[in-house]
Protein backbone atom coordinates (compact mmCIF):
# COMPACT_ATOMS: atom_id res chain seq x y z
CA UNK A 1 0.00 0.00 0.00
CA UNK A 2 2.74 2.13 0.87
CA UNK A 3 4.31 1.64 -2.88
CA UNK A 4 1.27 2.38 -4.30
CA UNK A 5 0.65 5.77 -2.32
CA UNK A 6 4.46 6.65 -3.25
CA UNK A 7 3.45 6.21 -6.77
CA UNK A 8 0.48 7.58 -7.05
CA UNK A 9 1.89 10.70 -5.77
CA UNK A 10 4.69 10.65 -8.24
CA UNK A 11 2.05 10.73 -10.76
CA UNK A 12 0.32 13.68 -8.96
CA UNK A 13 3.57 16.00 -9.39
CA UNK A 14 4.12 15.14 -13.26
CA UNK A 15 0.63 15.58 -14.13
CA UNK A 16 -0.32 17.76 -16.76
CA UNK A 17 -3.61 18.33 -18.65
CA UNK A 18 -4.09 20.40 -21.67
CA UNK A 19 -8.08 21.16 -21.30
CA UNK A 20 -10.47 21.41 -18.40
CA UNK A 21 -12.33 18.03 -19.81
CA UNK A 22 -8.79 16.39 -19.82
CA UNK A 23 -8.44 18.16 -15.33
CA UNK A 24 -12.15 16.61 -15.16
CA UNK A 25 -11.04 12.89 -16.50
CA UNK A 26 -8.05 13.19 -14.02
CA UNK A 27 -10.46 13.88 -11.03
CA UNK A 28 -12.48 11.07 -12.03
CA UNK A 29 -9.82 8.82 -12.49
CA UNK A 30 -8.00 9.56 -9.03
CA UNK A 31 -11.07 10.52 -6.47
CA UNK A 32 -13.95 9.75 -7.94
CA UNK A 33 -16.15 6.92 -6.83
CA UNK A 34 -14.30 4.68 -8.28
CA UNK A 35 -11.44 6.14 -8.51
CA UNK A 36 -7.38 5.11 -7.38
CA UNK A 37 -7.66 7.08 -4.27
CA UNK A 38 -11.27 6.21 -2.99
CA UNK A 39 -9.79 2.16 -3.59
CA UNK A 40 -6.44 3.06 -0.94
CA UNK A 41 -9.49 3.90 1.35
CA UNK A 42 -11.41 1.06 0.77
CA UNK A 43 -8.04 -1.00 1.54
CA UNK A 44 -7.46 0.99 4.47
CA UNK A 45 -9.94 -0.40 6.33
CA UNK A 46 -8.36 -3.80 6.43
CA UNK A 47 -4.80 -2.54 7.35
CA UNK A 48 -3.57 -3.87 11.20
CA UNK A 49 -4.57 -1.27 13.81
CA UNK A 50 -1.32 -0.37 15.08
CA UNK A 51 -0.15 0.99 11.33
CA UNK A 52 -3.46 2.47 10.62
CA UNK A 53 -2.54 5.97 12.07
CA UNK A 54 0.67 6.10 9.98
CA UNK A 55 -1.37 5.11 6.49
CA UNK A 56 -4.07 7.33 7.52
CA UNK A 57 -1.90 10.21 7.94
CA UNK A 58 -0.05 9.55 4.15
CA UNK A 59 -3.85 8.51 2.93
CA UNK A 60 -4.78 12.33 3.59
CA UNK A 61 -1.71 13.57 2.25
CA UNK A 62 -2.20 11.99 -0.86
CA UNK A 63 -6.07 13.13 -0.60
CA UNK A 64 -5.25 16.87 -0.23
CA UNK A 65 -2.49 16.54 -2.88
CA UNK A 66 -4.60 15.37 -5.82
CA UNK A 67 -7.28 17.57 -4.43
CA UNK A 68 -4.76 20.76 -4.47
CA UNK A 69 -2.81 19.60 -7.82
CA UNK A 70 -6.88 19.48 -9.70
CA UNK A 71 -7.55 23.02 -8.57
CA UNK A 72 -4.47 24.64 -9.12
CA UNK A 73 -4.87 23.18 -12.87
CA UNK A 74 -8.80 24.24 -13.18
CA UNK A 75 -7.41 27.54 -11.56
CA UNK A 76 -5.19 28.38 -14.17
CA UNK A 77 -6.93 26.81 -17.08
CA UNK A 78 -9.56 28.98 -16.29
CA UNK A 79 -7.57 31.74 -16.55
CA UNK A 80 -6.34 31.40 -20.23
CA UNK A 81 -10.22 30.51 -21.06
CA UNK A 82 -11.11 34.10 -19.41
CA UNK A 83 -8.23 35.61 -20.85
CA UNK A 84 -9.33 34.04 -24.65
CA UNK A 85 -12.72 34.78 -23.96
CA UNK A 86 -11.86 38.47 -23.16
CA UNK A 87 -9.42 38.43 -26.72
CA UNK A 88 -6.71 39.04 -24.64
CA UNK A 89 -4.73 35.65 -26.16
CA UNK A 90 -4.66 35.63 -29.78
CA UNK A 91 -4.21 31.29 -29.73
CA UNK A 92 -3.88 31.66 -33.81
CA UNK A 93 -0.57 33.43 -33.25
CA UNK A 94 2.40 31.41 -34.52
CA UNK A 95 4.78 30.07 -31.98
CA UNK A 96 8.22 31.23 -31.25
CA UNK A 97 10.78 29.49 -34.02
CA UNK A 98 13.30 27.08 -32.66
CA UNK A 99 16.86 27.98 -33.08
CA UNK A 100 18.42 26.19 -36.39
CA UNK A 101 21.53 24.69 -36.50
CA UNK A 102 24.10 24.68 -39.36
CA UNK A 103 25.72 22.08 -41.23
CA UNK A 104 29.50 21.51 -40.84
CA UNK A 105 31.75 23.77 -43.38
CA UNK A 106 33.48 20.38 -44.10
CA UNK A 107 29.97 18.72 -44.78
CA UNK A 108 29.01 21.62 -46.95
CA UNK A 109 32.04 21.17 -49.38
CA UNK A 110 31.74 17.03 -49.08
CA UNK A 111 28.27 17.16 -50.38
CA UNK A 112 29.53 19.84 -53.50
CA UNK A 113 32.19 17.53 -54.27
CA UNK A 114 30.15 14.50 -54.53
CA UNK A 115 27.26 16.01 -56.06
CA UNK A 116 29.53 17.08 -58.74
CA UNK A 117 30.68 14.01 -59.62
CA UNK A 118 27.37 12.16 -59.21
CA UNK A 119 26.70 14.35 -61.64
CA UNK A 120 29.93 13.15 -63.82
CA UNK A 121 28.20 9.65 -63.61
CA UNK A 122 30.23 8.51 -60.71
CA UNK A 123 28.85 6.59 -57.62
CA UNK A 124 30.14 6.82 -53.78
CA UNK A 125 32.19 3.98 -51.92
CA UNK A 126 32.68 4.16 -48.23
CA UNK A 127 35.28 1.99 -46.12
CA UNK A 128 36.80 1.23 -43.22
CA UNK A 129 38.83 3.75 -41.56
CA UNK A 130 40.72 1.39 -39.27
CA UNK A 131 42.04 -0.89 -42.37
CA UNK A 132 44.77 -2.88 -42.48
CA UNK A 133 48.38 -2.71 -43.84
CA UNK A 134 47.77 -4.20 -47.16
CA UNK A 135 45.14 -1.98 -48.18
CA UNK A 136 46.77 1.37 -47.58
CA UNK A 137 50.20 0.54 -48.90
CA UNK A 138 51.01 -2.76 -50.28
CA UNK A 139 48.14 -2.97 -52.66
CA UNK A 140 49.00 0.53 -53.41
CA UNK A 141 52.34 -0.09 -54.75
CA UNK A 142 54.18 1.22 -51.69
CA UNK A 143 56.73 -1.45 -50.63
CA UNK A 144 57.53 -2.99 -47.71
CA UNK A 145 60.92 -0.50 -46.16
CA UNK A 146 60.34 2.15 -49.22
CA UNK A 147 60.64 5.90 -48.09
CA UNK A 148 57.13 6.65 -49.47
CA UNK A 149 55.34 5.05 -46.43
CA UNK A 150 56.99 7.73 -44.36
CA UNK A 151 55.36 10.20 -46.70
CA UNK A 152 52.49 9.13 -44.29
CA UNK A 153 53.15 9.69 -41.03
CA UNK A 154 50.74 6.52 -39.91
CA UNK A 155 49.06 5.51 -36.27
CA UNK A 156 49.72 1.42 -35.80
CA UNK A 157 46.87 0.19 -33.83
CA UNK A 158 48.85 -3.24 -33.88
CA UNK A 159 52.23 -3.62 -34.19
CA UNK A 160 54.31 -1.75 -36.22
CA UNK A 161 56.63 -4.91 -36.82
CA UNK A 162 53.81 -7.78 -37.74
CA UNK A 163 52.87 -8.70 -41.60
CA UNK A 164 50.08 -7.01 -42.18
CA UNK A 165 49.25 -4.69 -38.85
CA UNK A 166 46.24 -2.88 -38.51
CA UNK A 167 46.33 1.28 -38.84
CA UNK A 168 44.42 4.06 -38.68
CA UNK A 169 43.88 5.07 -42.67
CA UNK A 170 45.84 7.82 -44.39
CA UNK A 171 44.06 8.26 -47.38
CA UNK A 172 40.90 6.96 -48.61
CA UNK A 173 43.16 5.14 -51.58
CA UNK A 174 42.20 2.23 -49.32
CA UNK A 175 38.75 2.43 -50.22
CA UNK A 176 39.81 2.63 -53.75
CA UNK A 177 41.80 -0.65 -53.49
CA UNK A 178 38.17 -2.22 -51.55
CA UNK A 179 35.98 -1.08 -54.89
CA UNK A 180 38.60 -2.63 -57.50
CA UNK A 181 39.01 -6.00 -55.77
CA UNK A 182 34.55 -5.82 -55.76
CA UNK A 183 33.15 -4.13 -58.36
CA UNK A 184 32.74 -4.88 -61.86
CA UNK A 185 34.49 -2.89 -64.89
CA UNK A 186 34.27 -0.08 -65.70
CA UNK A 187 34.56 1.81 -62.41
CA UNK A 188 33.91 5.34 -62.01
CA UNK A 189 33.66 5.85 -57.82
CA UNK A 190 34.54 8.29 -55.21
CA UNK A 191 35.43 7.41 -51.91
CA UNK A 192 34.89 10.53 -49.54
CA UNK A 193 35.98 9.79 -45.50
CA UNK A 194 38.33 10.68 -42.72
CA UNK A 195 41.43 9.99 -42.59
CA UNK A 196 44.49 9.91 -40.16
CA UNK A 197 47.85 11.00 -39.81
CA UNK A 198 50.45 11.40 -37.07
CA UNK A 199 51.01 14.91 -37.29
CA UNK A 200 51.56 17.76 -34.51
CA UNK A 201 48.41 19.65 -34.40
CA UNK A 202 49.23 23.43 -35.61
CA UNK A 203 47.09 26.27 -37.52
CA UNK A 204 48.45 24.06 -40.51
CA UNK A 205 48.06 20.68 -40.05
CA UNK A 206 45.72 18.24 -38.04
CA UNK A 207 46.13 14.28 -37.27
CA UNK A 208 42.44 14.33 -38.83
CA UNK A 209 41.14 15.60 -41.94
CA UNK A 210 38.86 14.77 -44.39
CA UNK A 211 39.38 13.48 -48.23
CA UNK A 212 37.36 12.83 -51.35
CA UNK A 213 39.65 10.28 -53.64
CA UNK A 214 38.42 9.48 -57.37
CA UNK A 215 38.98 6.54 -59.30
CA UNK A 216 38.16 5.84 -62.70
CA UNK A 217 39.03 2.45 -64.66
CA UNK A 218 38.00 1.97 -68.42
CA UNK A 219 39.26 0.74 -71.67
CA UNK A 220 41.24 2.97 -73.20
CA UNK A 221 41.07 5.57 -70.79
CA UNK A 222 43.81 8.44 -70.54
CA UNK A 223 45.90 11.43 -69.39
CA UNK A 224 43.80 13.83 -71.19
CA UNK A 225 40.59 12.48 -70.00
CA UNK A 226 41.90 12.96 -66.39
CA UNK A 227 42.77 16.64 -67.27
CA UNK A 228 39.32 17.11 -68.60
CA UNK A 229 37.41 15.32 -65.57
CA UNK A 230 39.83 17.76 -62.97
CA UNK A 231 38.39 20.62 -65.74
CA UNK A 232 35.14 20.26 -65.41
CA UNK A 233 35.46 19.42 -61.83
CA UNK A 234 37.18 22.41 -60.63
CA UNK A 235 34.80 24.95 -63.15
CA UNK A 236 32.00 23.60 -61.61
CA UNK A 237 33.75 24.10 -58.15
CA UNK A 238 35.40 27.28 -58.18
CA UNK A 239 33.66 29.16 -61.43
CA UNK A 240 33.39 28.75 -64.82
CA UNK A 241 36.87 31.23 -65.65
CA UNK A 242 38.62 28.89 -63.43
CA UNK A 243 42.08 27.64 -65.26
CA UNK A 244 43.91 23.80 -63.94
CA UNK A 245 47.96 23.82 -64.79
CA UNK A 246 49.23 20.37 -63.59
CA UNK A 247 53.01 20.13 -62.63
CA UNK A 248 54.76 16.57 -62.30
CA UNK A 249 54.56 15.11 -59.01
CA UNK A 250 55.64 11.45 -57.44
CA UNK A 251 52.72 8.79 -55.63
CA UNK A 252 53.95 5.09 -55.61
CA UNK A 253 50.39 4.36 -57.02
CA UNK A 254 50.27 6.63 -59.98
CA UNK A 255 52.76 6.96 -62.99
CA UNK A 256 52.34 9.65 -63.98
CA UNK A 257 51.58 11.42 -61.08
CA UNK A 258 50.92 15.42 -60.81
CA UNK A 259 49.76 17.95 -58.14
CA UNK A 260 47.04 20.19 -59.82
CA UNK A 261 46.58 23.91 -59.25
CA UNK A 262 43.43 26.21 -59.65
CA UNK A 263 43.62 29.68 -60.94
CA UNK A 264 43.06 31.83 -57.66
CA UNK A 265 39.57 32.61 -57.67
CA UNK A 266 40.10 35.62 -55.42
CA UNK A 267 42.92 37.43 -57.63
CA UNK A 268 42.54 36.01 -60.54
CA UNK A 269 45.84 35.25 -61.44
CA UNK A 270 47.35 38.89 -60.18
CA UNK A 271 48.56 37.58 -57.26
CA UNK A 272 47.27 37.83 -53.34
CA UNK A 273 47.94 36.75 -50.26
CA UNK A 274 45.83 33.85 -50.23
CA UNK A 275 47.88 32.72 -53.48
CA UNK A 276 50.81 34.03 -51.99
CA UNK A 277 51.51 36.12 -54.95
CA UNK A 278 51.31 33.08 -57.85
CA UNK A 279 47.90 33.64 -58.72
CA UNK A 280 47.69 29.54 -58.69
CA UNK A 281 46.40 27.39 -55.25
CA UNK A 282 47.01 23.79 -55.01
CA UNK A 283 43.70 21.73 -54.65
CA UNK A 284 44.48 18.01 -55.16
CA UNK A 285 47.38 14.94 -56.47
CA UNK A 286 46.12 12.92 -59.14
CA UNK A 287 48.17 10.42 -61.70
CA UNK A 288 47.60 7.17 -63.89
CA UNK A 289 46.83 4.18 -62.01
CA UNK A 290 50.10 2.51 -61.77
CA UNK A 291 49.78 -0.63 -63.67
CA UNK A 292 51.23 -2.95 -60.44
CA UNK A 293 47.62 -1.90 -58.63
CA UNK A 294 45.74 -2.94 -60.88
CA UNK A 295 47.45 -6.36 -60.91
CA UNK A 296 47.57 -6.41 -57.32
CA UNK A 297 43.71 -6.23 -57.14
CA UNK A 298 42.90 -8.49 -60.35
CA UNK A 299 42.70 -6.38 -63.47
CA UNK A 300 44.07 -7.18 -66.58
CA UNK A 301 46.72 -3.85 -66.94
CA UNK A 302 46.87 -4.88 -70.55
CA UNK A 303 43.26 -4.06 -71.34
CA UNK A 304 42.43 -1.42 -68.82
CA UNK A 305 43.51 2.03 -67.63
CA UNK A 306 42.83 4.69 -65.44
CA UNK A 307 43.34 7.69 -63.29
CA UNK A 308 42.84 8.43 -59.66
CA UNK A 309 42.76 11.50 -57.74
CA UNK A 310 42.21 12.75 -54.14
CA UNK A 311 42.08 16.02 -52.36
CA UNK A 312 41.69 17.56 -48.89
CA UNK A 313 38.28 19.19 -48.19
CA UNK A 314 39.44 21.22 -44.93
CA UNK A 315 41.90 22.41 -47.69
CA UNK A 316 38.96 23.53 -50.16
CA UNK A 317 36.72 24.83 -47.45
CA UNK A 318 40.02 26.83 -46.21
CA UNK A 319 40.06 28.08 -50.07
CA UNK A 320 36.21 28.48 -49.91
CA UNK A 321 35.79 30.61 -47.15
CA UNK A 322 39.19 31.78 -45.99
CA UNK A 323 39.52 29.95 -43.03
CA UNK A 324 43.04 29.49 -42.39
CA UNK A 325 43.34 27.77 -38.75
CA UNK A 326 42.82 24.32 -39.38
CA UNK A 327 42.12 23.52 -35.52
CA UNK A 328 38.75 25.61 -35.81
CA UNK A 329 37.23 22.65 -38.37
CA UNK A 330 37.45 20.05 -35.57
CA UNK A 331 36.89 22.46 -32.20
CA UNK A 332 32.86 22.72 -32.29
CA UNK A 333 33.27 26.01 -31.25
CA UNK A 334 28.84 26.88 -32.09
CA UNK A 335 30.44 30.92 -32.65
CA UNK A 336 32.51 29.45 -35.75
CA UNK A 337 30.00 26.70 -36.80
CA UNK A 338 27.15 29.30 -36.71
CA UNK A 339 28.74 31.56 -38.88
CA UNK A 340 27.73 28.76 -41.69
CA UNK A 341 24.10 28.82 -41.30
CA UNK A 342 23.26 30.83 -44.33
CA UNK A 343 24.95 28.02 -46.89
CA UNK A 344 22.09 25.52 -46.16
N1 LIG B 1 46.21 9.40 -51.81
C1 LIG B 1 46.91 10.66 -52.07
C2 LIG B 1 47.09 11.39 -50.73
O1 LIG B 1 46.44 11.06 -49.78
C3 LIG B 1 46.19 11.52 -53.04
C4 LIG B 1 46.10 10.93 -54.40
C5 LIG B 1 45.07 10.11 -54.76
C6 LIG B 1 47.11 11.15 -55.31
C7 LIG B 1 45.00 9.55 -56.03
C8 LIG B 1 47.07 10.61 -56.58
C9 LIG B 1 46.02 9.81 -56.91
O2 LIG B 1 47.88 12.29 -50.63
Amino acid sequence: MKEKIDQILNEINELTCNSISEIEEARVRLLGKKGEITALFDEFRSVAPEQKREFGQKLNQLKNAAAAKIEEMKQAATAIADKVAAGQVDLSRPGDDYPLGSRHPVSIVRQEVVEIFRKFGYDVAEGPEVEDDYHVFEALNFPPDHPAREMQDTFFVTDKSQSNPILLRTHTSSVQVRCMETMKLPIRVICPGRVFRNEAISARAHCIFHQVEGLYIDENVTFADMKQAILLFAREMFGPETQIRMRPSYFPFTEPSAEVDVSCNICHGKGCNVCKGTGWLEILGCGMVDPNVLEASGIDSKKYSGFAFGMGLERIAMLKWQVKDLRLYFENDLRFLSEFQAEI
